[in-house]
């Protein structure tokens, strides 16, 4: 059963007892999440129309109708060619659709081309972002998406257990190596794609928490931040450990990976519905603060995970945001100490009636047992 009918229906819903008049979306996760079509968007205007009393319809180039018909739920198609252009007919829908003097929620991502095309056919439109709504509606999963986050999970879990088996044999790679080893071993595990560029931050490179990998070469008693996730269906995974391949890491990075597993411990603790994004923060950030290694964490302690690795619920100082069930997102503290090493240590879970399920199973001690 395909539930895309079901999300635009409730997509209609929402912007009813809203007080925007139309969404308008362009080929992106908003479009994907909603009606299955996953292209890449293209120099020609392609868009979703959503209003309160209209059913949906696409707006499509002539050569990518077929697809439109075959993949999503949406009945009503509206082509342009090539040979005529997208204007005329874009200004005949507007107005059937008494689009003019309304106001319009458009996809963040939607190519300034574009919005500037839709500005010109709506002079008296007024614009928002469909994210407005969009967010709200894709931040509880359903079943078919916490099947296939459970999925992807597992597949990072299996190529985490690899590399963690590396062992000693990590030592004398280089962080390009391992992450190049990662991808293989996500791909073996069923993986279809990088949620990201793999993180392989060893020594002073795990300082800092985006750093993807370099040529630096992974020394004994190197600590080695790993970041990773794939996407399985559709969904990506994203997984954190900090490891040591092989001899003994100096007594602070021991001290510190202690601090933050406690946070990262406290942090999931607390989740249960009825909470807030903020108050989750806040026993992370308490937690180091109380080792005194507060200034040195220096991210929010996490983010939802969906269609995009990186959206609603963000789990972030202040956030008055309340956990509800179904909701999937990381947790995932870190201290870093420039020029010496960083920790992290990343999970993701899914809030349930209870508490909340961890999604990833691998072990988060440093040492690797050998
Ligand atoms: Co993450």
């Amino acid at each position: 059963m395909s539930p895309y009918a079901d999300r635009l229906a409730a997509c209609q819903r929402r912007l009813a007892g809203s007080d925007a008049d139309g969404i308008v979306l362009f080929p992106g996760r908003n479009l994907e999440y909603l009606t299955g079509f996953a292209e890449e968007p293209s120099e020609r205007a392609l868009f979703l129309f959503l209003t309160v009393d209209h059913e949906p319809v696409f707006f499509v180039p002539e050569l990518a109708a077929q697809q439109v018909d075959d993949r999503t739920p949406v009945e009503m198609v509206r082509t342009w060619s090539d040979a005529e252009g997208p204007v005329e007919l874009l200004a005949a829908l507007i107005s059937e659709l008494d689009l003019d003097g309304s106001h319009l929620l458009v996809d963040e991502t939607m190519w300034a081309r574009f919005t500037q095309l839709l500005g010109s056919v709506v002079p008296n439109a007024t614009f928002g972002l469909a994210e407005e709504l969009l967010a709200e509606l894709r931040i509880r999963k359903d079943g078919a998406e916490i099947a296939a986050l459970r999925r992807a999970a597992a597949a990072a879990d299996t190529a985490m257990m690899a590399i963690r088996d590396l062992g000693s044999d990590g030592v004398g790679m280089t962080e390009a190596e391992l992450a190049a080893r990662i991808e293989t071993e996500l791909t073996a595990a069923g993986g279809a794609e990088l949620s990201f560029e793999p993180i392989v931050g060893s020594g002073p490179n795990g300082a800092m928490p985006h750093h993807t990998h370099s040529d630096r070469i992974i020394e004994a008693g190197d600590p080695v931040v790993v970041d990773f996730g794939t996407r399985v269906d559709g969904y990506p995974s994203d997984q954190t450990r900090t490891v040591v391949f092989d001899g003994e890491p100096n007594e602070e990075f021991q001290a510190v990976h202690d601090v933050v597993r406690h946070a990262q411990k406290a942090a999931i603790e607390t989740i249960e519905p009825g909470v807030t994004a903020g108050e989750v923060d806040a026993a992370a950030r308490e937690s180091i603060e109380t080792a005194g290694y507060g200034e040195q964490f220096i991210h929010r302690t996490g983010h939802g995970v969906g269609l995009d690795i990186h959206e609603e619920p963000m789990i972030v100082d202040g956030s008055d945001r309340l956990l509800k069930p179904k909701m999937v997102f990381s947790v995932e503290p870190g201290v870093y100490v420039p020029g010496a090493f960083g920790v992290r240590i990343e999970n993701l879970v899914v809030v349930t009636q209870e508490g909340c399920e961890r999604l990833n199973t691998t072990p988060r001690d440093w040492r690797i047992e050998g």
